[in-house]
C-alpha cells in the first residue's frame, strides 16, 4: 500500500498535529511499559529536526467521553520528556480557547501534548465540529498511531480528511513489517492466539482460520473453546456468550483444512497469586473450583514444535497469567520457541510484546508490533480506515 509519507512533507515552520498511540499500561499512575512512547520518537525527532512545532494527540484507555483523572496524559508526558530528553508542554484539554492560545504561543521546535482526546465523546463519533476544532490547531497532520489505525475517530480519520496528512515513521515501519504476512506468506503459516478474553479474539480467529495453516490457542481463549466442546474446565474464566461463535470457527477450520490445536494440559490454582499452590493436570482434570492459569508442559512442547517448524508466524495474546511467576512458564516456553524458529515472526502488540520484553526475547522475533487490535485487523484483511485516509 502506497502511503503519503512524513518525510515527503514540507514541515519547516509549520504546526504539525501528530496522532500517537500513548495508550500505555499504567500501574498506580506510573507508565509500566513505554514501548509505544519510544516508538513515537523517530517521527517527533524528525519533525523537530525540520523546525516544526509538534502537537501530540493521543487517547489513553476508554473514558467514554468523560474526564477520568487516572487517564490524564500527564505521566505519559513526563515519560516522553525523559525519553526525548527535552521538556514538553502538557495541556489541560485537547480543544478550546486555552489550547488554541497555547499552541499559537509555542515556538517551532516545541513539543505540546494535548489531554486525552477520548475525554470528549465526539472523538469516537468523528463529530464534525469537534474534528474541525482539532484540525484548526495545526497546518499538517501526521498519523503515527499504528495501534488505532482500525478506529474511524476524529483524531484518526476526521483530521486526515481536513488537513494535508501523512504517515509517520512508525506506521510506515509497521506496514513494512506486516507485509510478508499479508502478501504471499511462506508456509506453514502459524497463528498463536491467547489472552484472557475470548470475545476480542473470535473475530480475528474467524478470519485468520482461512489464511493460516495452523492455529494454536492458549490462555483464557482456549478455556472458552474447551468449554464449548463440552470439557469441564473447572472455575476457569469462560465466556459463555460466545459458544456459538466458537462453533462457527470450528466449522470454518474444518472446511479449510486448517489445524486447530488446543491445550491438552494446564497449570491450575485456586487463586491467582505469586504464592499460589499449583497443580499440573490434563484439561479435563482441573480440580473443582480451581482455574487454569497457564498451559501445561505437554502443551508447551506440542505448540513449541509447531512454532519451530513454522515459516511464518503471528502471535497475539499470552498463554497464561505470565506476570505471576508460577504461570509464566508456558508463555516463556513459546517465546523461546519463537527465538529458535526460523519463521518470519510477528508479535502482535500489548501484553505479548511486554511478555517477550520481560523474558528478554523481543529481539529474537522478526518484529514486535505496537498494535494489538490494529495488527490483527490488518492481518485478517479488515479495512483500516485511518490507513486508507493516508493513501497516496
Ligand atoms: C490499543 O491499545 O490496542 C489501541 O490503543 C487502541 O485502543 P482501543 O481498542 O481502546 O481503541
Amino acid at each position: 500500500m502506497e502511503l503519503r509519507k512524513v518525510q515527503d512533507a514540507d514541515v519547516e515552520g509549520k504546526t504539525v498535529l501528530v496522532r500517537v498511540d500513548y495508550n500505555v499500561p499504567l500501574l498506580e499512575g506510573e507508565v509500566l511499559d513505554d514501548r509505544r512512547i519510544q516508538a513515537s520518537l523517530p517521527t517527533i525527532q524528525w519533525l523537530l529536526d525540520h523546525h516544526a512545532k509538534v502537537v501530540l494527540i493521543s487517547h489513553l484507555g476508554r473514558p467514554e467521553g468523560k474526564v477520568v483523572d487516572e487517564l490524564r496524559l500527564d505521566r505519559v508526558a513526563t515519560r516522553l520528556e525523559s525519553v526525548l530528553g527535552k521538556s514538553v508542554l502538557k495541556l489541560a484539554d485537547c480543544v478550546g480557547d486555552e489550547v488554541s492560545r497555547a499552541v499559537a504561543d509555542a515556538s517551532n521546535g516545541d513539543v505540546l501534548v494535548l489531554e486525552n482526546v477520548r475525554f470528549h465523546r465526539e472523538e469516537a463519533l468523528n463529530e464534525p465540529t469537534f474534528t474541525h476544532e482539532l484540525a484548526n490547531l495545526g497546518d499538517l497532520f501526521v498519523n503515527d498511531a499504528f495501534g488505532t489505525m482500525h478506529r474511524a475517530h476524529a483524531s484518526t480519520v476526521g483530521i486526515a480528511d481536513l488537513l494535508p496528512s501523512y504517515a509517520g515513521f512508525l506506521v510506515q515501519a509497521e506496514i513494512a513489517a506486516l507485509n510478508p504476512l499479508l502478501n504471499g506468506p511462506q508456509h506453514p503459516y502459524v497463528a498463536v492466539v491467547g489472552g484472557r478474553k475470548a470475545q476480542s479474539k473470535l473475530g480475528p480467529l474467524h478470519d485468520l482460520a482461512t489464511k493460516v495453516d495452523e492455529v494454536l490457542i492458549g490462555g483464557g481463549v482456549a478455556m472458552t473453546f474447551l468449554h464449548a466442546m463440552g470439557v469441564d474446565v473447572g472455575a476457569s474464566d469462560v465466556d459463555h456468550k460466545v459458544v456459538e461463535e466458537v462453533r462457527a470457527i470450528q466449522q470454518i477450520v474444518e472446511e479449510n483444512g486448517t489445524t486447530l490445536l488446543l491445550p491438552v494440559d494446564v497449570v491450575a490454582a485456586a487463586e491467582l497469586s505469586d504464592e499460589s499452590e499449583t497443580v499440573t493436570c490434563s484439561v479435563n482434570e482441573i480440580p473443582h473450583g480451581w482455574h487454569a492459569f497457564d498451559i501445561g508442559p505437554e502443551t508447551s512442547r506440542i505448540f513449541s514444535e509447531r512454532i519451530i517448524q513454522a515459516k511464518s508466524l503471528i502471535w497475539t495474546g499470552p498463554m497464561g497469567a505470565y506476570e505471576h511467576e508460577p504461570f509464566s512458564v508456558g508463555t516463556k516456553a513459546l517465546g523461546e520457541a519463537v527465538a529458535k524458529s526460523s519463521a518470519y515472526s510477528v508479535i502482535g502488540g500489548g501484553e505479548t510484546g511486554e511478555a517477550m520484553d520481560r523474558f528478554g526475547l523481543s529481539e529474537h522475533a522478526s518484529y514486535v508490533s505496537t498494535g494489538g487490535g490494529a495488527c490483527l485487523a490488518l492481518l485478517r484483511g479488515k479495512t483500516m480506515p485511518a490507513l486508507e485516509a493516508l493513501r497516496a
